[in-house]
Formats: structure tokens, sequence, C-alpha cells
């Protein structure tokens, strides 16, 4: 079955096309991502507004792109998916209404993808091996949860964040260090250059029993540090590395009790911070000493892309899964209330 996937929840154009004749990454036949990070970068963050327009100019052409790419034309499509939610609404619509009158016009099936179904379920895109159960943490610019993934569609939530996802606090706290929007990758660059241990911030909540995360007090905790600082360039990638690795050692922490907790000696990362090489390897050495593993889905697949939701979709809708012609979606929706998989 060869699935178009379209992913326009925020400021990426996604598309996708994945191929479940083919195991694995071999599946995926084509994909590209269009950022619209130039776009909102004088504003210091997304304005949903231009999102929505933006998505509208460049996903026709991203589809006729990803197509020619794969060598495919629509005509050979079997089904569409796109995100349904979470996400922004303008934005999502422009994705559900080009997904939806496509599949009304090729009379193939189409499904709304949960955003955080497809990072949780990326990493399986890329390893056939993997399977559930497994424990998942997912942290992008929006989320940070801990989720016991029983089965496909069989989620639940072991714990999240109180107050700012960790990609947000990634953002916030690089944009007071004034560096350039998105600030996730500028700060964790910046970081390279910093000594560790000259600043030491707080590992939040892990001091007491239990899987939630609280990262807004950090950039608080780097600001105020930074104004008792002499605000030289080699004190702001002291911070930088001092932030990163209290966020890092917070959701290690996390992550090897939520394993304890499950009973499960498999972890996997999604979402846009799971891009984070500090992280990465952190994750990877705590698994080691545990003797479990972990599975993080390439960089480019931790981001927002269509892949993700090309292969998620795929797997509901070769279950028979699709959702009927209303063109439906929503800012929030909770991953436990999804249908389950058989099979
Ligand atoms: O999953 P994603 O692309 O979009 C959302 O669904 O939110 O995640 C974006 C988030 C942003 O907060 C960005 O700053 C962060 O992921 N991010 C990183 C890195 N790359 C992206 N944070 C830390 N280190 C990185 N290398
Ligand atoms: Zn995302």
């Amino acid at each position: 079955m060869r699935v178009l996937g379209i992913e326009t929840s925020c400021d990426e154009t996604g598309v996708a096309v994945y191929d479940t004749a083919r195991p694995g990454a071999d599946g995926l036949r084509a994909h590209a991502v269009y950022s619209q990070v130039a776009l909102h970068a004088e504003y210091g963050g997304v304005v949903p507004e231009l999102a929505s327009r933006d998505h509208v100019r460049k996903l026709l052409p991203l589809v006729r792109q990803t197509l020619a790419e794969a060598g495919l034309s629509v005509r050979d499509l079997d089904g569409v998916a796109y995100t349904a939610g979470p996400g922004l609404v303008g934005a999502l619509l422009v994705g559900a209404g080009v997904a939806r009158a496509l599949a009304w016009a090729l009379e193939v099936p189409a499904i709304g993808v949960h955003h955080m179904e497809g990072h949780l379920l990326a990493p399986m895109l890329e390893d056939p091996e993997l399977a559930p159960p497994f424990v998942a943490l997912l942290v992008s610019g929006g989320h940070t949860q801990l989720v016991a993934v029983d089965g496909i569609g069989r989620y639940r939530l072991l714990g999240e964040t109180l107050d700012d996802a960790a990609g947000e606090a990634f953002d916030k706290t690089a944009k007071l260090l004034g560096l350039p929007y998105p600030g996730g990758p500028h700060l964790a660059a910046l970081a390279e250059q910093g000594r560790p241990g000259t600043f030491r911030f707080a590992r939040p909540m892990t001091d007491r029993p239990g899987l939630d995360f609280s990262f807004s007090g950090l950039k608080t905790q780097v600001l105020l540090a930074w104004q008792k600082s002499d605000q030289g360039q080699a004190t702001r990638a002291d911070l930088a590395r001092g932030f990163e690795d209290a966020v890092v050692d917070t959701l290690a922490i996390k992550c090897e009790r939520a394993l304890e907790a499950a009973g499960c000696d498999t972890l996997v990362i999604a979402g846009g911070v799971g891009a984070n090489k500090r992280l990465r390897a952190r994750l990877q050495a705590m698994a080691q000493a545990r003797g479990g593993r972990v599975r993080f889905p390439r960089p480019a697949l931790c981001t927002d892309n269509g892949a993700m939701i090309a292969f998620a979709g795929a797997l509901r809708l070769q279950a028979g899964q699709h959702d009927d012609t209303a063109i439906r979606v929503t800012s929030r929706w909770d991953m436990a209330a999804l249908p389950a998989v058989s099979g």
C-alpha cells in the first residue's frame, strides 16, 4: 500500500510516500520538508496566520516534488494520511483539506494522524525489528511525555511536563541568551564550546518520586546567572552547557525510572529534542548500563516531517481504519483516546 503523508501542524510543511510492501526504511520512497524558519525568525516565534498561508503556498508543489522523486504518479497512491492534531488549527486545516480533496478525487481512503503518534512510531520506520512493548520519551517544542507503548495505538501516559516542554525550555533559554529562533539547535551548538560544570543548575523534580517534569524554572536560573555574570562569550557558552546538561540529566534520570516502572528494557526517543547529540549519547550510555537498548530516528526524522505521518497512517489504513469525508482537526488530542491497531 502506497500512502502519501502530509504534515502541516506547525512551521514545517512535510510530505512523504511510504510503501508498506517494502520493509523498514526501504518503504520510504521519498520525503521532503520545507521549513518556515526564515519566515518566522524576525518575529522570534511561529506566527500562526503566516504559517497557514505558507503551507497553502508550499504544500502542492511539495506533493508534486515528492511524487516525482519517488517515481510515482498521483494515481499510484492507495491512501492519504495527514496530521489532524495536535497543532495550530489553521495550519492543520491546510494539510487536512488538501489530503481530503486528493483522497476524494482518487477514491482512496484517508486518515487523520495524531502528530505525537507519528513521532512515537518514527523509530519503527527505520528499524523493522522494533516492536512494542517499549517506553517512549516524546520531547518536542510542545510536548514532553513519557509513554508506555503496549501496542500500536495502545498508549499509557506515565509522566509529562507540568509547565514548559523540553524544546520550549531550549527555545526560551536560547532567546534570553540572545540566540536566533528556533533556539534549540543554536543553544546545543553553543554548548559544545562551553565548559561542563562551570554552572550547575537544578535537575527539576528528580529529588522526589514520580515521572513528571518541570522545566520552566530552569530558564529563570539561567537568566539570573547571566545577569550576575561578566556576560562574555565564554560565559554564554558555559551557561548553555550548564543548561543543556541539566535538561539531559533530568530526562535521562526520568527515562531510567520509567523503564523500571514499566518493567521494560527498550526506550524509544522521538520529537525534535531527540536530535540533540548530548541527549542521544547520555541515553545510549544509560540503556547500555542497564543491559537494554535505546532507539532514535535519524535526526531528520526527529523533527517534524511527513515520513512519520505517512508511516503511522499506513499502519492504520492497512488495518482497515480510515475516517469519513469530513475535514476535522484539533488543537488538543489525548493519545490515550486513540483506537488500538490489532495485529
Ligand atoms: O518535534 P519538533 O520538530 O516540533 C514540534 O512538534 O514541536 O520539535 C521542535 C523542537 C524545538 O523546540 C527545537 O528547538 C528543538 O525541538 N530542537 C532541539 C534540537 N533540534 C531541535 N533542541 C535541542 N537540541 C537540538 N539539537
Ligand atoms: Zn513535532
